[in-house]
């Protein structure tokens, strides 16, 4: 590892702690001048580190709390104006953003972010904890695309937080189809879909996608730490790619808020660009899988439960392609079906 990115990650491991420049070079076999050097390195880079005399070096503690100023700085222009709603608690950002909707107070493009949620909808029923300090946003869309691609919202919406998470988080993203985001193995992100139809005519007026990002785990019941990872902030912090008007979790926010309505702005012509870089990022590609689904017999022979294939291929419409041990292949389409590695 080069003496910057050493130094870098040293000060941020120890955020608000002093380190003099003697600790850092006996700790990492360097010289004092190198120490020094990647210091003015890492500032030159926009990254903050605070220096005081006979105390050493120290990344300040970054306040990851989204604010509306810090968000209004972390987002591109057009995005600025009357498109996020922000608030501290809710039961759940999904449940807020229909109401919003009927209220007439929100339209398609604008996201409703929370800090912690006390009634988070997970998929299939289920439900989804939601601590202080996560990232939990439902962003509206209006479809302009037939609802048989619908799908594909969802599925635009896991490739826009993979590709935030790598932008901002510097971490490796991968999809689990059709809509978890894993890192290194453990789910950091959920995503659920919900539409809002019209009373009268029962036509999908509006469509509701809501993201939860783990971006901490402290508080974690022992059973969902055994899937669940979070990204790490304070990587993004110290990586010196953050203004300092801003904090990162804004920064994650905005990258998922404007790559998902980039990507289902491309829903609508044919073959959208996002699904390359979705495949791309796929964990299930290739590999051999168990399909989990309300009428399929389990494998009476497996004690894994679901039933065993390979995942062969994503279509253009968002289905999974998988082959089963007998040779017969089917393309999933979400719903009921859930599938482990
Ligand atoms: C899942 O993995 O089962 C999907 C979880 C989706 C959670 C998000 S958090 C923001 C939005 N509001 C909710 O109530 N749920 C979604």
């Amino acid at each position: 590892m080069a003496v910057k990115d050493a130094v870098r990650q040293t000060l941020a491991d120890n955020k608000g702690t002093y380190i003099s420049g003697e600790e850092l070079s006996a700790s990492l076999g360097v010289s004092r001048a190198a120490v020094w050097k990647a210091i003015n390195a890492l500032r030159s880079e926009g990254c903050t580190i605070e220096a005081v005399t006979n105390k050493g070096y120290r990344m300040p503690v970054a306040d990851e709390t989204i604010t509306e100023d810090s968000l209004r700085y972390a987002l591109p222009p057009h995005l600025r104006d009357n498109t996020c709603f922000l608030y501290d608690e809710l039961d759940s950002t999904n449940l807020q953003a229909k109401r919003l909707l009927l209220e007439q107070k929100a339209r398609s493009g604008c996201a409703v972010i929370a800090t912690r949620q006390t009634a988070g909808r997970g998929r299939l029923g289920r439900s989804f904890f939601s601590p202080e300090s996560g990232l939990y946003m439902s962003i509206i869309i209006k479809p302009d695309f037939d609802i048989s691609r619908s799908v594909l919202v969802t599925v635009a919406a896991a490739a826009a937080v993979a590709t935030a998470v790598e932008d901002v988080c510097r971490q490796d993203a991968r999809i689990k189809w059709v809509n978890d985001v894993y890192i290194e193995g453990s789910k950091i992100c959920g995503i659920l879909t919900e539409a809002m139809t019209d009373f009268e005519s029962g036509q999908i007026e509006n469509l509701v996608i809501g993201i939860g990002i783990n971006t901490c785990l402290d508080g974690f019941p022992p059973e969902l730490l055994q899937t669940a990872g979070a990204v790490d902030l304070t990587r993004a912090a110290a990586s010196g790619n953050i203004p300092a008007s801003t904090n990162a979790i804004s920064m994650l926010a905005a990258e998922v808020l404007r790559n998902t309505l980039e990507f289902t702005e491309q829903i609508a012509g044919g073959s959208p660009a996002f699904l390359d870089l979705y495949r791309e990022k796929s964990l299930v590609l290739g590999k051999d899988i168990r399909v989990f689904k309300g009428t399929y017999r389990s494998d009476p022979t497996s004690e894994l439960g679901g039933v065993p294939a390979k995942a062969l291929a994503i279509d253009d419409a968002g289905g999974l392609v998988v082959m089963y041990t007998n040779g017969e292949r089917e393309t999933l389409t979400t719903g009921e079906v859930t599938i482990r590695l």
